[in-house]
């Protein structure tokens, strides 16, 4: 195998990895710059020791095409060619075909001229398929991409191919475009989205991307072919593209045009520069403008690609903080036509595609940046599992709705709860703006570790609320309080007309209630937490009934976080609570309690019984072991390894998603907190 590809983090459909080629390591998503072989605006060793490049991208065609590069690169390589170590890739001629109408060389030849010059990466010529094709025409064109692609394996020797996915604008035929050349390829670029790119038709673009993913195996790179505007980056790498390329920054700089993460200024215009780049550091832009031709040009290509590469640390440290989704909305600001995307991937096979990839928490803080924080993924998953694994406490007849606050909820809350206990027996829900939140899960991220505004917009509001409704009328189903600024305004509701009428029936309940000391928010909290984490009924299967827990639980709390830590049971530590994002880690015992309480597959990664005995032992489960996975368990889930008998040899945390099984050939798939024995 030529390259391939290592999962090391991941946020969104988004990730790092390292892919491994025979001139080096590199670390996606990352940007090859485009070096045109015949004049070098700025060398291959300079886009590494200026910017940072890692891996670089030339064209093929052009060098077969000029007599003295063809004899150099048959006779040298083309790493003598343009002065690189580092891993190269090639294009075809594919984008000449489209902007000239016509090239010069058959498929079979030019895949066969890039193995000859020693490319690392090597593309097939690909049928550009432009946005105006019909249905018929690009399906047509894709045919024709996987005939190429097909006859291109035969010639391409030691040499990793780059099979592009065409389809047009049409995410029915990436789809199967993607399916026809999985079998024919190294890495899989998206192409024929210059024009998309070019016209701002990026809600096509999401659609087309996401077409391609769904048809493309998980463990393989994901090139955007001809992107190179630092404005969707971020989007882009959301979705699960690993590689860009760009000769966008020598274009635009030939037009005497700037890049920024946000958009592209005339230099014309520009009076000052807010950019921290060397060149705007040391080059006022008047002198900028007064430069001749060749140095400005160069100047304004360093700037662009300064701005190019700091946008995908700024990509990969966001995915490494699990704040990915935060630097896609703040830069969908940037342009209209950027919201309207956003709004595709509010669609529900969107979030539901979504979701599969998205970790359970993040390091950071979930911060709200407008409308579109209220349709993250994370909470698409939360309200569904708080619709099918919650369920309310037995025995309370009355549910308490609290308004939006200070967090924890049940800390900023608690002179309410301490009033509403006072008078009867009640459950406590918040009414959150990242949806309803039980009062013995204010712990679990992102609900505690959330910053929202104090008004919200009202699309966002009608979101929470609907959300709210729904879970009130099918989960919680219990009579409704509303509690008001003034006590004497607790009305009594159905969950159903809650919102919709708050001038109902008036009661004045004087009641005693159990009172706050009788409340034992740490054994809700247990019990709600494990039933959310791993499934209806796990609460039982770890923590034995709800009655008797108090004599057969014990909780020991850590003094400085005034938080539960460990959970023991009849004497066995089942659990443990993280303080970080608020769910259980598994021990021996609890791990062993969840196996014996529920059938395979519910919460198994199923393994080869030759890496089950080192699995046994502690080791961490690699990806080309694993068999199998609960279709339920998502990145960051803690889970159940056993072998293909289902014997329990270890648990730990899962870090691919089931849809990604069998898809990476390297890298952990399972981050073993303890080996069980055989
Ligand atoms: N460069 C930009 N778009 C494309 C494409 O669709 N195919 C190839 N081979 N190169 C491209
Ligand atoms: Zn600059």
């Amino acid at each position: 195998m030529p390259i391939s590809l290592e999962l090391k983090d991941r946020a969104a459909a988004g990730r790092i990895c390292r892919l491994e080629t025979p001139h080096g390591t590199v670390t996606t998503p990352t940007l090859l710059p485009v070096l045109n072989p015949n004049i070098q605006l700025i060398s291959a060793k300079e886009m590494r020791r200026l910017f940072g490049a890692e891996m670089v991208i030339t064209n093929s065609y052009v060098i077969r095409k000029h007599d003295d590069l063809r004899t150099h690169a048959l006779e040298k390589g083309v790493h003598s060619l343009i002065d690189w170590d580092g891993p190269v890739m090639t294009d075809s001629g594919t984008f000449q075909q489209y902007v000239y109408g016509d090239v010069e060389v058959a498929p079979d030849e030019i895949v066969r001229f890039q193995r000859d010059i020693g490319v690392d990466v090597g593309t097939i010529l690909d049928v550009f398929s432009t946005p105006e094709r019909s249905y018929e025409e690009a399906r047509e064109d894709l045919e024709e991409t996987v005939r190429r692609a097909e006859l291109s394996v035969a010639e391409k020797g030691d040499m990793a191919l780059a099979t592009t996915v065409q389809g047009g604008v049409y995410p029915i035929l990436r789809e199967e475009a993607a399916r026809a050349v999985t079998p024919f390829g190294d890495l899989f670029p998206i192409g024929g989205v210059v024009p998309l790119m070019e016209r701002q038709r990026y809600a096509d673009l999401v659609r087309v991307i996401v077409g391609a993913k769904e048809g493309l195996p998980a463990g393989k790179p994901v090139h955007l072919f001809g992107c190179g505007h630092p404005m969707v980056f971020p989007l882009a790498a959301a979705l699960g593209c690993d590689l860009f390329d760009s000769s966008a920054y020598a274009k635009y700089a030939r037009d005497g045009r700037m890049i920024f993460a946000d958009g592209t200024r005339m230099l014309a215009e520009m009076e000052e520069s807010e950019c921290l780049c060397p060149v705007c550091q040391t080059t006022p832009m008047a002198e900028l403008k007064r430069l001749a031709e060749p140095q400005r040009m160069r100047l304004l290509a360093e700037h662009n690609l300064h701005v190019s590469f700091a946008e995908l640390r700024r990509v990969r440290q966001s995915i490494r903080e699990g704040t990915l989704w935060e630097l896609v909305e703040q830069r969908a600001t940037a342009h209209p036509s950027l919201q309207d995307a956003m709004k595709v991937l509010q669609e529900e096979p969107m979030k539901q595609w979504l979701e599969r990839h998205e970790p359970i928490s993040g390091s950071r803080a979930y911060r709200w940046t407008g409308p579109h924080s209220a349709h993250r993924p994370l909470l698409h998953r939360l309200h569904r599992r708080l619709q099918t694994r919650y369920q309310p406490p037995p025995d309370v007849e009355t549910t308490v709705v609290l308004t939006e606050g200070r967090r924890p909820f049940s800390a900023g809350h608690r002179e309410r709860i301490k009033d509403h206990l006072s008078r009867r027996a009640a459950h406590f829900i918040v009414d959150s703006y990242l949806g309803p939140v039980p009062i013995e899960l204010d712990h679990v991220y992102p609900f505690a570790q959330s910053i929202v505004p104090d008004v919200l917009d009202p699309g966002s509001l009608t979101t929470a609320r609907s959300v709210l409704s729904l879970f009130l009328d099918e989960v919680v189903r219990t009579q409704v309080l509303a509690d008001g600024d003034e006590l004497e305004d607790w009305t009594f509701h159905t969950a159903e007309d809650l919102y919709a009428d708050p001038g109902l029936v008036l009661q004045h309940d004087k009641k005693e209630g159990p009172g706050i000391e009788a409340w034992d928010l740490d054994r809700l909290r247990m019990r709600a937490t494990a039933d959310l984490q791993f499934g209806r009924g796990a609460a039982k299967v770890l923590l034995g009934p709800w009655e008797g827990m108090e004599a057969r639980v014990r909780f020991h709390r850590s003094k400085r976080l005034d938080k539960v830590r460990n959970v023991q049971v009849e004497g066995d530590h089942v659990l443990s609570l993280r303080a970080a994002d608020g769910w259980f880690s598994l021990t021996a015992d609890g791990a062993r309690r969840l196996h014996a309480g529920f059938q395979t597959p519910k919460l198994r990664v199923v393994v080869q019984a030759e890496s089950a005995t080192f699995n046994a032992e502690g080791k961490n489960v690699m990806a080309p072991f694993v068999m199998d996975m609960d279709p339920e368990l998502r990145p960051g889930d803690d889970c159940l390894v056993v072998d293909p008998d289902d014997r329990l040899v270890a648990h730990g945390r899962v870090i691919l998603a089931p849809h990604e099984v069998g898809g990476f050939q390297r890298g952990l798939a399972v981050r073993v907190r303890e080996g069980l024995g055989t």
